[in-house]
């Protein structure tokens, strides 16, 4: 290879540098994700320090609380990478087994049903399909049901739903920002308040039950800066579907397997989803794993006789991904780690609650599930402090997130944005995160709170050149 090309040699080197990778990322890749980034002081390329701290190219020691629920051991946690050095050492599988059974894939379709049916034995005989993403698995899940009941012809959803950003899921995914300028979208959505039981019977006795093919719900949102179902309501939920026969898909993306405190928030809910969807810490921080799980007949209507190729995909169910699928889910188990999830979450709540009790001028509210928290905060221009422009009010509303996200960065914590709750940052930490550092963890939020006790000092505490750098890309 010519040496205008960049080696593998240079990357593990780290010859590469990481000037020269955010120059190739600026020319090639998300150019303005990391012109924010970098305004905003955050944007790596990060080492890692241990499984859950990284460094940044300035040398600043940051502990990871971020990566969206996906990453549910830290990155680079010795078991699973030891699991991958053997794996890789002791190759004797094929990469693809598109036109074969596969150990790899066997052994985690009997796994995953395994332990969706010691919550709900109604699953014993279930079937699972592989894909590569959560939102791939959401439409496989949307187009199966389809097919299981194909007079029908309507969806229910919910506001501030998050499905993911491919055409069905962006569909099911109402929001305006996501959606504009993709129409038309998917038809026949039908959008409710979420927790709303009432107005989901009106829509289904509106439509008629037969007409309707699913509901598809997360049962705890996510993206939206977690917000908690109401007590009943998915129980609820889930009889109005066993008694009309509408479909009920449960999006566990973000919610299962441990990241609320357990192994599914919909069967821990009293549900008894037909259709259910996994990805995120499937993958172990490392793999790309998406998997719908389905009851049998919903499975065969597509996939049943020769139409057994009608669904399918290149690289879901690939050796790969699903060794590290199968190891993660032997981790969560072994370590039980949902179990953990619920302990950990509820003292890190009970914390969070009180810094938000000492610094409600900076943080309005706390919601949490297990290890699935959110901290939502004041908006600066409720305060007065730029209400004579509405353009910048507007702006520096929509900014108070990134701000605060800023000020986190300073004090050693990488949080993620929600991308339905603009002033909402989740804390999704590691489940396997070690008791000191998960304290840490908690009194870098409150150093943080302390150095801003109003959200009006997060523009005081943000340097004016970023101030204005951040006006000038927005505008
Ligand atoms: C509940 C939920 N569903 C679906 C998705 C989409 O998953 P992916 O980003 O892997 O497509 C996400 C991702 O955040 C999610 O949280």
């Amino acid at each position: 290879m010519p040496s205008s090309y960049v080696r593998t040699d240079d990357v593990l080197s780290e010859r590469y540098s990481s000037s020269r990778a955010l120059e190739h990322e600026i020319a090639h890749g998300n150019t303005d994700l990391i012109k924010a980034l970098t305004i905003l002081g955050c944007v790596g390329p990060f080492k890692t320090v241990s499984p859950w701290e990284y460094q940044d190219p300035q040398g600043k020691r940051l502990i990871n609380t971020g990566g969206y629920s996906a990453v549910p051991f830290g990155d680079g946690y010795p078991p699973l990478v030891k699991f991958l050095q053997s794996y890789l050492e002791n190759l004797h599988s094929i990469g693809l087994p598109q036109q074969s059974a596969s150990n790899w894939r066997a052994a985690l379709e009997f796994n995953l049903i395994k332990l969706l049916a010691s919550q709900d034995p109604t699953h014993a005989d279930s079937k699972v399909f592989f894909s590569n993403s959560g939102a791939e698995a959401n439409e496989a899940a949307i187009k199966f049901a389809k097919a299981a009941r194909p007079r029908a012809k309507h969806i229910l959803n919910f506001r501030r739903a998050y499905h993911g950003k491919t055409q069905m899921t962006m569909s099911l995914t109402p929001n305006p920002s996501i959606q504009k300028d993709f129409g038309p979208l998917a038809p026949n959505i039908h959008t409710h308040p979420y927790g709303d039981l009432d107005a989901v019977k009106t829509t289904i006795k509106k439509l008629g039950a037969d007409n309707v093919v699913a509901v598809i719900l997360e049962p705890l949102q996510g993206e939206a800066g977690v917000i908690l179902p109401p007590e009943g309501f998915l129980k609820g939920l889930s009889e109005v579907c066993q008694a009309t026969g509408i479909l009920l898909i449960v999006d566990e993306i973000q919610s299962g397997l441990g990241r609320t405190g357990s192994w599914f928030a919909s069967t821990d809910g009293g549900m008894q989803p037909d259709i259910i969807t996994l990805a995120k810490p499937l993958g172990g921080g490392m793999a790309a794993v998406g998997a719908t799980i389905y009851r049998k007949w919903i499975f065969d209507k597509v996939l049943g006789g020769l139409d057994c190729k009608r669904h399918s995909n290149t690289f879901g169910g690939n050796s790969l991904a699903m060794a590290v699928g199968l190891k993660s889910l032997e981790i969560l188990i072994d370590e039980n780690l949902p179990e953990r999830s619920a302990r950990m979450g509820k003292l890190a709540l009970d914390r969070l609650k009180g810094i938000q009790q000492k610094y409600p001028e900076f943080i309005t509210d706390v919601r949490g599930k297990g290890m699935l928290m959110a901290m939502v905060f004041r908006d600066i221009t409720r305060l007065g402090v730029v209400q004579a422009n509405k353009d910048l009010a507007e702006l520096v509303s929509e900014a108070s997130g990134l701000l605060a996200l800023r000020q986190f960065y300073q004090n050693g914590l990488i949080l993620n944005l929600s991308l339905n709750s603009t002033r909402t940052l989740r804390l999704t930490p590691a489940l396997t995160m070690p008791d000191d550092l998960f304290n840490e963890m908690l009194n870098r939020v409150e150093a943080t709170a302390r150095k801003n006790p109003r959200a009006s000092r997060l523009l005081v505490n943000t340097p004016p050149k970023t101030l204005l750098d951040l006006v000038k890309f927005a505008t």
